[in-house]
């Protein structure tokens, strides 16, 4: 097959060649000033991707396109959640990006500053993160689905200069306020913003803190005619940090740079995606995550595509409306995750038929495992390819997919396909580090030294923790770990078969238990807590808890014990946010652990899956387990 063979051969370039292969693929972004080098390997882990060169990505993402063609479509937002609908040339895109640049300018954000964005999906959020980086400002996007807790740990430790939020957000038409979650954290936060932007959608009443805050309606009209020129930063300068979550309860900032964004983004909406200038992208993602990043904001704008942004769910006002958007906007290319594919299927069939999708040429997927039933369903009923894809907010951009952009792929049940250009997947034995080459071995997918451009350049202010957990997991070699499991088939697909730490994933959303398990133990009542992955048939997992109360009055009858729970959950809600609320709260006496004290995790889960829990030579009070598996059936 002859895209096979294109395929094969882009890949191994990129392998036998880096320098020469990402010399090439640097020509799709604008130098200010061209880079010295491609890669600085002097100090590994870390790699810096070409140095010397100077970039901007705002000016990638729009100032190039609003020059070449400013009437061209870039943002086109619509919200289902309170029937609005906006659209923006990149003529106008770059318009509201100076307003809001020179706001925060004003505001007295300068390079390398840090801005916090606690934003729902709205346009003035793009507006936000492409301001940010025009100034080479650092953004830090909280989802809006996290509260106070969540928040203030963010605050701590990005140091936002400015924070830019909203009165509200919306969900199933149900207003969030957002402001009170806000100023809740400020106040837990050690560190204080020197002041708050707020875009008042009047959705919700908000307080403003005299001097602190500020509204983005009487900014944005004096600053309507502002010219704030790109800062043109070193490609080495972080563009942004997002917060993600390991196996500590402290969440991650994973560092990204500008230049070898640019190029891993500009790169991979050419061979991945097959996006094409003028043409439409759509990814059903949030801004507060990874996807939405680079597959909402920058990638489809450095390719000169609209990107359409949507604020709602996929079954509002019927299952049909990402359909209807297909239609109305010319969409070329869509992105989305399993879970929204699964809750689609569980509505009426004629609504996938209802409207002309002929537009598309391709549906990706990403975020968590795609089951075949799912891809078959999706795939039969658009007519479309439909492109599993594996990453990590660490990565930035795939790790394992298929070239679609290069020629047709021929995608395989289950498997996310095969390793992306540029990374160097091993799979190794985790206890020895030994490379299995053979076909169908289960083993650590790690990638090899150096990432390509576009991955983590490290922690947050925390160099020590990027080596520490990433590049020092598997024994006796200094390789990156995905903390995945995966095979291979002899033809080079992988499959993935889950996490190697204490994450888990419900419904696309990355989540550490450990985090949870915080919040459950913080409720005055609780005295111990485990909290696990449970494998969930439409959300791929959910949390689900196991509390030792400390006194067993409380959960004496089963009333007690539902008051219980709704109060647990309740206080997950209010500290770490609806995302990370636990499915169920189980109350058991007493914990299985190891009898050096370690929770057996993967032991509970087991048994919550009804699985055989595995080795137990080490547990301390086989009774522990025994009590969980009780309290599933009762
Ligand atoms: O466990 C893998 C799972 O999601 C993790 C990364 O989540 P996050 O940092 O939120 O980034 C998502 C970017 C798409 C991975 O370590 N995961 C992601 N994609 C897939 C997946 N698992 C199976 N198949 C996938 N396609």
């Amino acid at each position: 097959m002859a895209d096979a063979d294109t395929s094969a051969e882009f890949i191994a370039r990129s392998l036998a060649d880096p320098d020469a292969f990402w010399r090439e693929e640097a020509r799709l972004v604008h130098w200010e000033r061209p880079f010295d080098q491609v890669c600085d390997t002097t100090h590994p882990p870390f790699a810096r991707w070409f140095p010397g060169g100077r970039t901007n990505l705002c000016h990638n993402a729009v100032d190039r396109h609003a020059a070449a063609t400013p009437d061209g479509a870039a943002l086109s937002w619509v919200s289902t959640e309170v029937d609005q609908a906006r659209d923006f040339t990149f003529a106008e895109l770059l318009r509201e990006v100076q307003s809001m640049a020179a706001a925060l300018r004003e505001l007295g954000v300068g390079q390398g500053d840090r801005v916090l964005l606690y934003l729902p999906m709205i346009p003035e959020a793009v507006f936000a993160m492409l301001a940010c980086a025009r100034l080479g400002a650092i953004h830090s996007v909280v989802f809006g689905g996290f509260a106070s807790a969540s928040l203030a740990a963010r605050i701590d430790n990005a140091t936002p200069t400015v924070i830019v939020s909203a009165d509200a957000g919306s969900r199933g038409r149900r207003v969030i306020a957002y402001k009170p979650l806000l100023d809740e954290a400020i106040a837990l936060a050690a560190h204080k913003p020197a002041r708050v932007l707020l875009v008042d959608r009047g959705l919700a009443p908000a307080e403003r803190v005299e001097g602190r805050d500020v509204d983005w309606a009487p900014l944005r009209a004096r600053h309507a005619r502002a010219e704030v020129p790109c800062a043109w930063v070193d490609a080495t300068h972080p563009s942004y940090t997002l917060y993600t979550s390991g196996t500590t309860g402290r969440p991650k900032g994973v560092q990204r740079d500008t230049g070898g964004y640019a190029v891993a983004l500009a790169s991979s909406m050419a061979a991945i995606f097959g996006g094409r200038p003028g043409e439409t992208f759509f990814c059903t993602s949030d801004i507060g995550w990874v996807v939405g990043h680079s597959y909402i904001v920058y990638g489809p704008l450095i390719a000169g595509m609209k990107t359409l942004m949507v604020e709602g769910l996929p079954t509002q006002p019927d299952g049909a409306i990402w359909w209807r958007l297909v239609e109305e906007h010319r969409v070329t290319v869509m992105f989305s995750s399993p879970t929204a594919i699964r809750v689609l299927k569980k509505q009426d069939p004629a609504l996938l038929k209802r409207h002309d999708v002929s537009s598309l040429r391709a549906l990706f997927l990403a975020g968590e495992p795609l089951d075949e039933p799912t891809a078959r369903w999706i795939s039969e009923g658009l007519g479309v390819p439909v492109i599993d894809n594996y990453w990590q907010t660490e990565s930035g951009w795939p790790i394992l997919t298929l070239l679609n952009g290069l020629g047709p792929v021929r995608p395989r049940l289950g498997s996310p396909g095969k390793a992306v250009y540029g990374y160097r997947a091993l799979l190794l034995d985790e206890h020895t580090g030994e490379e299995l080459v053979e076909p169908g071995r289960k083993g650590v997918l790690a990638l090899g030294y150096p990432l390509p451009p576009g991955c983590l350049q490290t922690v947050w202010r925390d160099d020590a923790r990027f080596v520490e957990t990433y590049w020092r997991a598997v024994p006796g070699r200094e390789v990156y770990s995905t903390f995945d499991w995966a095979v291979r088939d002899a033809d080079g697909y992988f499959f993935i078969l889950g996490r190697t730490d204490d994450v888990i994933n419900v419904a696309g959303h990355r989540l550490g238990t450990r985090e949870i398990e915080e919040s459950v133990s913080g409720h005055p009542a609780i005295a111990e807590v485990a909290v696990v992955g449970v494998a969930d048939a439409l959300k791929g997992q959910v949390a689900v808890a196991f509390a030792v109360p400390r006194d067993a009055a409380r959960v004496a009858t089963p009333e007690l014990a539902a008051a219980l729970e709704a109060e647990v959950m309740k206080r997950v809600d209010d500290t770490l946010g609806a995302v990370a609320r636990p499915a169920r709260v189980r109350f058991v006496a007493a914990l299985p652990k190891t009898r050096s004290g370690k929770l057996l995790r993967r032991a509970i889960q087991a048994v919550c899956e009804g699985r055989d829990p595995g080795d137990l030579t080490t547990i301390d009070d086989p009774g522990a387990l025994a009590g969980v598996r009780e309290a599933i059936s009762r």
